[in-house]
């Protein structure tokens, strides 16, 4: 279900603690949160600092991990870019910090549209001062809501005005269906979203997985997976088959559902020496461009 617009924290910092947005859940981590945390964001308090020191010293390169995640992220909707797509459908999208799908959209060409969906109440308030400050009504908006209810998101999208469903769209589930079991749903809305999406448009997918993972990292991963169980979104990591079965009958580009950093690296960049979150995108076939 879709559930109710957060308000907008007042001015100043952004972590006011007299601002709270109805629903945040300070008794325990959240994802969204530490994954700011992670990436050097200031969105988060000392529940979710704490954790991300415990989720350090289970997996030292947690933040590396999730630097690279977000680079592919980065690299992904240029590729789409590319491809001639210019509307994006952010799925567990988080709480902004640099790199936001409509910035590197916005970078590229200036007629992208994209609307970002979180049903964490942090990164939806978080969404929507930024898009205030830097966005356009028009291309831009937030949804407040839960990934697995497409048929309501997808309406609710489009009631934005952002997206015209006949073009193709950029769906993105980008480092977010490993905290939702396959017994939640996700599967048959990942579908419902495919089905849903014109000819030609693109999904991109990260995830955690142990397949390919040896040694050290992958007793790591599985600490962190361990973990997590403490959290407010337990993780579960799936194999390669797993992953690729969420791309349905897209067509998995080159060079396929790989460790994120790998997949297309700018020339030049630092190898990332981690495996345990993988990365592709796929095209719907039958598309005109
Ligand atoms: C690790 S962050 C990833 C953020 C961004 N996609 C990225 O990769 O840079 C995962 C995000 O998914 C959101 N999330 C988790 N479960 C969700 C759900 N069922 N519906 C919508 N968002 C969800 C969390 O609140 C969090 O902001």
């Amino acid at each position: 279900m879709l559930v109710s617009t957060p308000e907008v924290p007042p001015e100043g910092d952004i972590v006011d603690p007299d601002f709270l947005p109805d629903a945040v859940d300070l008794d325990r981590p959240n994802v969204a949160r530490i994954y700011d945390w992670a990436l050097g964001g200031t969105a988060n308090w000392a529940v979710d600092r704490q954790y991300g020191e415990q989720a350090v010293q289970a997996f030292p390169l947690a933040k590396t991990l999730a630097r690279s995640n977000r680079d592919f992220l980065g690299r992904a909707v240029r590729y789409c870019l590319g491809l001639g797509i210019r509307q994006f459908l952010d799925l567990g999208s988080g709480i902004p910090t640099a790199g936001n799908v409509h910035e590197v959209a916005d970078e590229y060409a200036d007629d992208t549209r994209c609307v970002y969906v979180d049903n964490e109440p942090v990164a939806v308030a978080h969404g929507r001062i930024l898009l205030e400050e830097e966005g356009d009504p028009g291309r831009h908006a937030v949804l407040h809501a839960d990934l697995r209810d497409a048929g309501e998101v997808w309406e609710a999208a489009l009631a934005t005005g952002v997206l015209n469903p006949d073009e193709p769209i950029c769906l993105l589930s980008v480092a977010v269906l490993h905290f939702l079991p396959d017994v939640t749903g996700v599967r048959e809305a990942i579908r419902d979203y495919r089905t849903l999406l014109a000819p030609g448009s693109a999904y991109v997918l990260s995830h955690a997985t142990e397949s390919g993972v040896e040694g050290e990292e992958l007793e790591q991963i599985r600490r962190l997976v361990k973990l997590s169980e403490r959290s407010s979104s337990p993780a579960v990591s799936r194999s390669l088959d797993e992953i690729a079965e969420f791309f349905g009958n897209f067509e998995v580009v080159e060079p396929g559902i790989v460790p994120v950093g790998k997949w297309r690296p700018e020339p030049g960049a630092a190898t990332v020496p981690l495996a345990s979150v993988v990365g592709g995108v796929g095209r719907k076939p039958g598309g005109r461009i």
